[in-house]
């Protein structure tokens, strides 16, 4: 098959003042020293009071800093919200669309993570589309119905493997240490593939997948070694330099 180049990227949730600048700046020089010849994107997404600062850090390196939310209208009177536009101005190259966190605190629907996407698209950012299955769903069986229904009403027309990235992410592994088995997750990459294909076509057999949920130093290289899992989307551990370089050393 295709080579896909993987992407790692950290989202930092609402989680990060401005002394912690630092952490970005570490990954920046490690990324330039030690992880010179990592075999994957690095991205950051901190909190939207961040951006600037970071892509500012990051400039000139290859650390890319993303967003964790956009609005799907380019400007106007949206108190509160942030245009992928205004994103794209502070620094950011990526904007992570969907998140379950968002999904479940904003009663965000795939109708409305669709047009965010279309709207990053627009902008001339990658979007990052969050999909994943609850507890629930996936005690009932339902988990390769949900992701399916969530990939298919959540990509606009036009998405492509530079300009879209898909993140499979399992509500009930996000932030508690529990990871679904090597081979669940095969099987849900597996099948987001061939969605992919059927649907996108040529660019969904190239699009990025990556695993988010408990991903952690001792976890990564396992996880990022199942096949059709192009990288990952780290939370908790993405906050600590230290942890997030041993991250990306499974790609090394
Ligand atoms: O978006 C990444 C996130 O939801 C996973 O969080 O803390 O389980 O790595 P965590």
């Amino acid at each position: 098959g295709h080579h896909i180049r993987p992407l790692v990227a950290g989202n930092w949730k609402m989680n990060g003042l401005k002394d912690s600048l630092g952490e970005a700046v570490s990954v920046r020089d490690a990324l330039t020293g030690p992880l010179a010849t990592i075999n994957a994107d690095v991205m950051i997404a901190p909190p939207a009071t961040l951006i600037a600062s970071f892509a500012a850090a990051a400039a000139g390196s290859l650390l890319r800093i993303g967003a964790q939310d956009c609005h799907a209208r380019p400007s106007g009177a949206h108190t509160g919200d942030i245009a992928a536009e205004m994103l794209k101005d502070a620094g950011a190259t990526a904007v992570i669309l969907g998140h379950s966190e968002r999904r479940a605190d904003h009663g965000e629907t795939s109708a409305e993570v669709k047009a965010k996407t279309a709207a990053a698209h627009r902008a001339g950012l990658v979007a990052v589309v969050c999909i994943g299955e609850t507890q629930g769903e996936r005690a009932a069986g339902a988990t390769l119905n949900v992701v399916s229904r969530q990939l298919q009403s959540s990509l606009p027309a036009g998405a492509t493997a530079a300009n879209t990235v898909i993140a499979y992410e399992p509500v009930w592994a996000i932030g508690t240490g529990l990871t679904p088995t090597p081979g669940d997750i095969e099987a849900v990459h597996a099948a987001i593939r061939r969605d992919l294909s059927e649907s996108v076509g040529v660019e969904g057999t190239k699009m990025r997948v990556l695993y988010g949920g408990s991903v952690k130093p001792d976890n990564a290289a396992a996880l990022m070694a199942i096949p059709n899992v192009n990288g990952a989307l780290v939370g908790g551990a993405s906050l600590k330099a230290s942890d997030f370089l041993a991250i990306l050393r499974a790609y090394e």
